[in-house]
């Protein structure tokens, strides 16, 4: 009885990392693809930026869901993007105040199955490029739910770093993402518990 529920855990907690590898691994993959296209442009690399990537995150979970046609993502003509009345609550929760994020570019992408090559070419060989090749962007958050994937693009000036707002200011108490670090030593722990069983 208890050896099963033991095992029941290991799958649970083995999925959910895996999982996190995943996507994690694809998001990864998509900036490195992103900087070799940059340095083909002879544009400086884009560093991963954190704020920004929550951001995206509480995007692609919106999008998520959503299918791909041909006036979503990449092919969604500039100026008609679907706007989110809930965007100032997304910005909240990852201590973004929308001050620090005038500059930045949000760039929503739908692929099937987002296979690595297409997703990048929804990227490089789009209306996207234009923001791409501009050294005027120095970061990028990436984040991918279902079949989406949404680059978020960072300046390194005040007007569009993602920086968050200083502690003491009244945000929402704590971004809560899929898996973040708390949960990640959580699901440590139980691995560790599980092995010294
Ligand atoms: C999108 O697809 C629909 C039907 O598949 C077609 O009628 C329409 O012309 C297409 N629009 C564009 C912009 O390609
Ligand atoms: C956001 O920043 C602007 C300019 O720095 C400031 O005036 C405004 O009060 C800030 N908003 C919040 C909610 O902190
Ligand atoms: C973007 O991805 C879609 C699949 O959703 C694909 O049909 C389209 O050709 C891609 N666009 C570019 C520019 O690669
Ligand atoms: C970036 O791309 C746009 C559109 O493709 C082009 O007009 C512009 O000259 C390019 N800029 C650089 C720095 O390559």
């Amino acid at each position: 009885m208890n050896s099963r529920i033991s095992l029941l855990c290991a799958l649970v907690l083995a999925s959910s990392l895996l999982h996190c590898a995943r996507s994690d691994g694809n998001d990864a993959q998509l900036l490195k693809g992103i900087n070799s296209y940059r340095s083909s442009l002879k544009v400086p690399a884009l560093s991963e930026n954190k704020n920004a990537a929550c951001l995206a995150e509480q995007l692609a979970r919106q999008f998520k869901g959503q299918e791909c046609t041909n006036t979503t993502g990449a092919n969604t003509v500039i100026g008609t993007e679907q706007q989110f009345p809930d965007y100032p609550r997304y910005l909240d929760r990852c201590h973004l105040n929308a001050s620090v994020t005038e500059d930045g570019q949000v760039m929503p992408a739908c692929v099937p199955g987002l296979a690595p090559a297409v997703v990048l070419a929804n990227y490089t060989k789009s209306q996207y490029n234009r923001f791409l090749n501009d050294s005027q962007f120095s970061g990028a958050g990436i984040a991918s739910e279902g079949d989406w994937v949404v680059v978020v693009l960072s300046t390194s000036t005040g007007s569009g770093d993602y920086s968050p707002a200083p502690p003491g200011s009244n945000w929402a108490v704590s971004a809560a993402r899929p898996f973040g670090f708390g949960q990640l030593v959580l699901l440590l722990v139980g691995f560790v518990v599980l092995l010294v069983k």
